[in-house]
């Protein structure tokens, strides 16, 4: 076995003292993220700051006044640790690190206490799940061979002979999910497991010296000032005892549905009680949000009171435009909330799914229909995610073939390159609109994914200026949700009733005052009585709702 000296020495943690309470200068509100809405920066695509062609920490520092002016409560960062960069960083080799691409530790420090200033809290993603296969502990075990304690770190397994791996796992990438550990070795004839590339190489969490490990990580950030942890596929660190087959032929993580052979354990649960009794060892507490890719009945088991506070409401992540679909899992979130006190955590877009004005039909209609989708977000009972670019109405890019460089894509899945294309900035196209903010010498070079024609017209600095623009309607938004949790509108008891009424308007009923609607159907809906507070078009006549538009409404 491992020891947790070994492991320190390879995390560079010292898992001995435990962390001094510490203050920031934000609300020293325990329980801030119940009402939050949190901003996710995908750092390659968000501001280059050296002309590179990748984004880095201090193109995101010089832009984190754009961020506060959002009016949003943090900053949710995708991986920027030392990485081969095989999964654009969720492949990771030293977690307690900043990779040189993206700046270096004391940078990442100095955002931070900028981000805190400004009023910003950040969050973190960790990755439990797998590693890269770059990573010293990964390196030690292929050294170390069969048997070793250090393939107990990682799921190390005979195959039955020749060619045919452990069990018939398929990767969530595409392909099986087991790699030779040495291909070409006569004598070495192990398996490793991999739920996504080969790359990424699934940590063993039945062994405690990686629990061990990962408390070491969680208190380097936290010790730092980190406000809290989106945890990466945190429903799949452990796996049915003996890898038993799948009787699914489909991914591993398949869709929504929980997959008892390997994912959803129960063991998975102690790991979130006891990050959860670290992160409340800190003032204010940290924040765990997980993604927890499960119908809601099992995602809401994730956020029991003594596990993480937040996990992505999956189910309405991926919604189309359909109203029944949305009252249905709404409805089923608010059952689960019900039962085991789960608030719903509330998102439509992130860095791997298509952006919601493709989503939803594309062109002027997609637009319409994604501006009303984010007023219907930031008016649900819960705290909500928006993903950089969701403010600006960005549509999914078809990223040209020969420049997209998803491994998924590569093995076989879908492509979600169009999500990650870097911002525009401005409506000029100089500096790639605005993405690089200067060089030393010379013209930048090209982004790490090409901007589309027309990518201009969605600048930062053209939506500034239009008082109609997605980006003034996701401000006047946050602004206006602000003021209703100040006045008591909002709570954090709020629940969530989902109705269809005729003419297919959508209603989510928060609390007997506040309620969403959109219009999801051809013709316009007469509204229910109220005073509507916010709509994401102006309304054409009072008390009815055109289609594809969401409204606010103050009821009695
Ligand atoms: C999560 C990330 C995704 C990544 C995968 C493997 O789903 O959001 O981008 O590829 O985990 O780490």
């Amino acid at each position: 076995m491992v020891t947790i000296r070994d492991v320190a020495k390879y995390a560079d943690v010292s898992p001995a003292a435990l962390p001094a309470a510490e203050e920031t200068a934000l609300t020293p509100d325990v329980r801030w993220w119940e009402s939050a809405v949190i901003y996710q920066v995908y750092p390659r695509s968000f501001a280059d700051s050296d002309g590179d062609g990748v984004g880095d920490l201090a193109g995101l520092a010089a832009r984190l006044p754009y961020i506060a002016s959002l009016g949003v409560d943090g900053v949710w960062m995708t991986p920027f640790q030392p990485s081969p960069q095989v999964d654009q960083g969720y492949d990771v080799s030293d977690y307690c690190g900043v990779d040189p691409l993206f700046g270096t530790l004391a940078e990442f420090e100095s955002l931070l206490e900028q981000a805190h200033s400004l009023g910003l809290r950040i969050l973190l993603d960790v990755v439990p799940n797998h590693c890269s296969s770059e990573h010293p502990l990964f390196q030690a075990a292929l050294a170390a061979g069969p048997g070793s304690p250090e393939r107990e770190m990682f799921h190390f397994v005979q195959g039955p002979g020749g060619d045919v791996p452990p069990n018939n796992w398929q990767s969530v990438f595409g392909g099986r999910a087991w790699s030779r550990a040495k291909p070409s070795s006569g004598t070495d004839t192990d398996w490793y497991l991999h739920l996504f590339s080969a790359g990424q190489p699934d940590w063993n969490w039945r062994n405690p010296a990686v629990g061990d490990y990962f408390d070491g990580v969680l208190r380097f950030w936290f010790d730092k000032g980190v406000d809290g942890l989106r945890i990466d596929v945190a429903h799949a660190l452990f796996k049915a005892e003996g890898l038993p087959d799948s009787p699914s032929e489909g991914g591993v993580v398949d869709g929504l549905r929980s997959n008892p052979q390997v994912s959803d354990q129960e063991e998975v649960h102690e790991v979130y009680r006891r990050w959860r009794a670290l992160a409340e060892r800190y003032q204010p507490h940290r924040l765990l949000v997980g993604e927890v890719n499960l119908e809601p009945a099992r995602a809401a088991r994730y956020t029991r009171a003594d596990e993480m506070q937040q996990a992505f409401a999956f189910a309405f992540v991926k919604l189309g435009w359909d109203p029944e679909a949305w009252a249905a899992v709404g409805n089923d979130l608010e059952a689960a909330r019900r039962e085991h006190g789960a608030t719903p955590t509330w998102a439509l877009e992130n860095h791997d799914i298509v952006r919601t004005v493709t989503r939803f039909g594309g062109g002027e209609l997609g637009s319409q229909r994604a501006r009303a989708a984010l007023v219907a977000l930031l008016g649900l009972p819960g705290p909500a995610y928006i993903y950089q670019g969701q403010e600006l109405g960005l549509p999914e890019v078809d990223v040209p073939l020969e420049a997209r460089v998803d491994p998924m894509w590569a093995r076989g899945g879908v492509c979600r390159d169009g999500a990650r294309v870097p911002l525009p900035w401005t409506e000029d196209p100089a500096l790639h609109h605005g993405f690089t903010l200067g060089t030393a010498e010379g013209p930048p070079s090209e982004p790490w994914l090409p901007q589309p024609a027309g990518w201009g017209a969605h600048g930062v600095d053209l939506q500034e200026q239009d008082p109609a623009s997605a980006l003034n309607l996701t401000k006047a938004a946050l602004a206006l949700r602000r003021k209703l949790w100040r006045d008591g509108v909002f709570t954090a008891n709020d629940g969530g009733t989902w109705r269809v009424v005729p003419g297919n308007l959508l209603i989510c009923e928060r609390n007997d005052r506040f309620l969403v609607a959109v219009a999801m159907g051809a013709e316009p809906v007469r509204l229910p009585d109220g005073t509507v507070l916010l709509s994401a078009e102006p309304l054409e006549q009072d008390g009815w709702l055109q289609p594809n538009n969401a409204a606010w409404v103050l009821r009695g």
